[in-house]
């Protein structure tokens, strides 16, 4: 299924770890009060990851679904099922699926989909693949939540950039090297990442990965959403709905199914 994930799952959360996810569920569970008449019962995660997201929402009552292509990601999504704090196993449904085909049992109330995923769709034609699917599966008036790293992160921030990520895992050493290439013409970004991570007798294992992410304007995400029966509701740089600028690094968009 989805490439890119395999080594990377398992540290994957620490080296995210700075996002909070909570403003994040703030700012989604404010959007449904602006443009839902009811709060959604069922939610459909898109491209779930580690579940972060997943289980945030079902901790506030939702009842969750999340899709992800990677075997390795839902893996860690299913280990974090169990929550000590709160002494409750969450009842997510994953499916291990590619957000461009996949299959739900019947519509939901909302989709959301974290975290730059909508830029892992490089092919032609998998834009508007995956948003037709999810406009399949959305209720009439069901709302659908992404965001995407903007033009200006792509060419000002990626760009030909490399960067060394450093942390530790249960009192193990991982680093991260993290080299981009990014084409203007095509839009294509490449990230090569080279992961050391320390094993228990101080050696260190060895593991290559590479993911490619395209960027998209305004413009064309807007287009391939109404192009695949969504009305564009509004793009914002933050979880306080502030308007987008040139040195936006993401667009949080809002879009509504027409049914
Ligand atoms: C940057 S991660 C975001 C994960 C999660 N949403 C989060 O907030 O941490 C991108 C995710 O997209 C998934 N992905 C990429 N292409 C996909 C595809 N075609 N179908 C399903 N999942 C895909 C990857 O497996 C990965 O879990």
């Amino acid at each position: 299924m989805t490439e890119g994930y395999n080594a990377i799952a398992s540290v994957y959360d620490k080296f995210n770890a700075e996002i909070d996810y909570k403003k994040w569920a703030d700012f989604i569970e404010a959007v449904f009060d602006r443009h839902l008449e009811k709060r959604p019962e069922l939610v459909l995660d898109l491209a779930c990851g580690t579940g972060r997201m997943t289980r945030e929402l079902s901790r506030r009552g939702y009842d969750m679904i999340g899709v992800d292509g990677s075997e390795q990601m839902l893996s860690v999504a299913c280990d974090g099922n169990y929550d000590e704090d709160l002494n409750k196993i969450y009842e997510i449904l994953y499916l291990l699926q590619d957000m461009r085909s996949f299959e739900l049992y019947g519509t939901v109330g909302a989709v959301v989909c974290c975290l730059d995923s909508v830029n892992y769709l490089t092919e032609d034609g998998d834009l508007e693949k995956t948003f037709r699917t999810v406009h399949n599966y959305l209720d009439p008036d069901g709302l659908f939540l992404f965001d995407v790293n903007s033009p200006y992160k792509f060419r000002e921030i990626y760009g030909y950039n490399s960067y060394i990520l450093e942390d530790e895992i249960d009192g193990c050493s991982v680093y991260c090297g993290w080299q981009n290439s990014f084409d203007e013409k095509t839009g294509i970004c490449d990230f090569y990442l080279t992961l050391f991570s320390e094993n228990e007798d101080g050696t260190y294992s060895r593991c290559e990965e590479e993911q490619r992410e395209k960027m998209y304007t305004l413009e064309e995400l807007k287009g391939a959403l109404e192009t695949c029966g969504f009305e564009f509701i509004g793009a914002y740089s933050g979880y306080g709905f502030e308007a987008v600028d040139e040195k936006t690094e993401r667009y949080y968009i809002a879009a509504r199914a027409k049914k």
